[in-house]
């Protein structure tokens, strides 16, 4: 009997400790941008477009020219000239890369056009990136 007092003690201590550590892997699992800088969730909703609903890796290799330039090369030419990838995606823009290839890009426009802004501006940041 003397001992059930510092058993149902450090039972309870226990049970405490487990729960807090639950309730941060909870916290860890529903926020997992908080651990991520604004950057890193641009370059990678970026890159979910790319390769996903934009399509655009079917024609764009990283460092490779296929049908399009090469991102690195994209990426290379609109730092030198401080232009805006944005703009060319909404047609406000001209080409500078490949003018002769514009009207195979041309098509694409169809779907930027309809992009929002922070998509636009997601695959700006993944394309630049490819250049440091
Ligand atoms: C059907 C093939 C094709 C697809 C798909 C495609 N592109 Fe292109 N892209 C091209 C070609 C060809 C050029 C070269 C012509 C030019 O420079 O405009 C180009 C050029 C570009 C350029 C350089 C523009 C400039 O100033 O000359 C950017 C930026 C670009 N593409 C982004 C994208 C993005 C973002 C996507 C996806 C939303 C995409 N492309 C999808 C073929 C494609």
């Amino acid at each position: 009997m003397k001992n059930t007092i510092p058993f149902l003690m450090l039972l309870m201590a226990t049970f405490l400790l487990v729960s807090c550590k639950n309730e941060k892997k909870e916290k860890a699992a529903l926020y997992p941008e908080i651990k991520k800088s604004p950057e890193e969730v641009a370059l990678a909703l970026g890159k979910e477009i790319f390769d996903g609903k934009g399509m655009c890796y079917s024609c764009h290799k990283p460092n490779q020219k296929v049908i399009g330039p090469s991102v690195a090369d994209i990426a290379k030419i609109y730092k030198e000239k401080g232009a805006s990838i944005t703009d060319f995606l909404t047609e406000k823009s001209g080409p500078i890369v490949e003018p002769t290839q514009y009207s195979v890009m041309k098509t694409n426009f169809a779907i930027t056009k309809n992009l929002p802004e922070d998509e636009l501006k997601a695959l700006e940041t993944y394309i630049l990136s490819f250049s440091k």
